[in-house]
């Protein structure tokens, strides 16, 4: 390895560190390629030259680090993303949903909840909604509160209608929000049982069990050692027959977890945990 990326590699794992130690974020165990790149951006951002110098810097100033946390979580995200996931999460989760009288679900890594409001929308439209309670959860206090607002770009409106229709959309989708001149406002009715709170898949624990856990394109940021804490807790945290549900690029096939879940839609990434 060239010096310069033997500095490198010390310079990020000692900024994780700061990181972790003054805010108790936890980022060390995350794949180290997009992180180089993320914090690189917020180094030049913050018109600096060495990540030393954003250690410096987020250790001393909260608002950096929460401009970092921004940039380090990755909160890309759009309703009905992959359409044909919410296809096969009516065909197959939704019959085994139907069984409960109660239903609770979980949706890690919610970002800014749009995936929240598309499964409101689903589960809306097989008569599940006011039985069901969805706990979304994110890293991000930030997006967290865009959730909970639910007010979404107008312009999102044409590829999320795109994307709603694709995915087996039953209604109008615009019958979902009234346009406002501050944006799109969601029908409130979506996210009455829906808890919104801060929690760390990292460092926090189970909380309670669920039917269904939807983490969709969170682990990906993860190395293989914290995929796996984070399978113990979803096996944890999973009733019996729950469904776990993942993003297309993820898989538990290869985790010690694996044997314990069955596969429902090996494309959607939909399991069943059996024991
Ligand atoms: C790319 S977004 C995915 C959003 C949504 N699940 C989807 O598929 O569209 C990843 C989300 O994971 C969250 N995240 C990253 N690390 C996390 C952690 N340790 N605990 C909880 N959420 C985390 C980020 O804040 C971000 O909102």
């Amino acid at each position: 390895m060239s010096e310069g990326r033997d500095v490198e590699e010390i310079e990020v794992a000692l900024l994780l560190e700061a990181i972790y130690r003054r805010y108790g974020f936890d980022f060390r165990e995350y794949a180290p390629a997009s992180l180089k790149r993320r914090v690189w951006r917020r180094v030049h951002a913050e018109g600096l030259e060495t990540i030393s110098n954003l250690q410096a810097r987020v250790l001393h100033d909260p608002a950096c680090m929460e401009q970092l946390l921004l940039d380090l979580s990755i909160n890309v995200t759009t309703m009905f993303r992959d359409p044909s996931f919410y296809t096969a999460f009516r065909e197959r989760v939704v019959p085994l949903l139907r069984t409960y009288p109660f239903v609770r679900i979980w949706v890690a890594g919610c970002s800014t909840g749009e995936e929240v409001y598309s499964l409101a929308i689903v589960l809306d439209e097989a008569g599940l909604l006011e039985r069901t309670r969805v706990y979304a959860t994110d890293i991000n206090e930030a997006v967290l509160g865009q959730a909970r607002r639910g007010v979404f770009p107008l312009e999102k409106m044409q590829e999320f209608t795109k994307n709603y229709v694709q995915a087996g959309g039953m209604r109008a989708f615009s019958e979902y929000y009234l346009a406002d001149y501050d944006g799109a406002v969601f029908d409130r009715r979506l996210t009455e049982n829906a808890v919104f709170a801060q929690h760390n898949l990292v460092s926090d624990r189970a909380f309670n069990e669920f039917h269904a856990i939807v983490c969709r394109n969170v682990m990906i940021y993860f190395d293989r050692q914290l995929q796996e804490r984070v399978f113990r807790l979803f096996h944890e945290s999973l009733a019996r027959f729950g469904v776990l549900a993942l993003g297309h690029k993820e898989t538990i096939r290869f985790s010690a977890f694996a044997d314990r879940f069955e596969e429902l839609d090996g494309s959607e990434k939909l399991w069943k945990k059996t024991s």
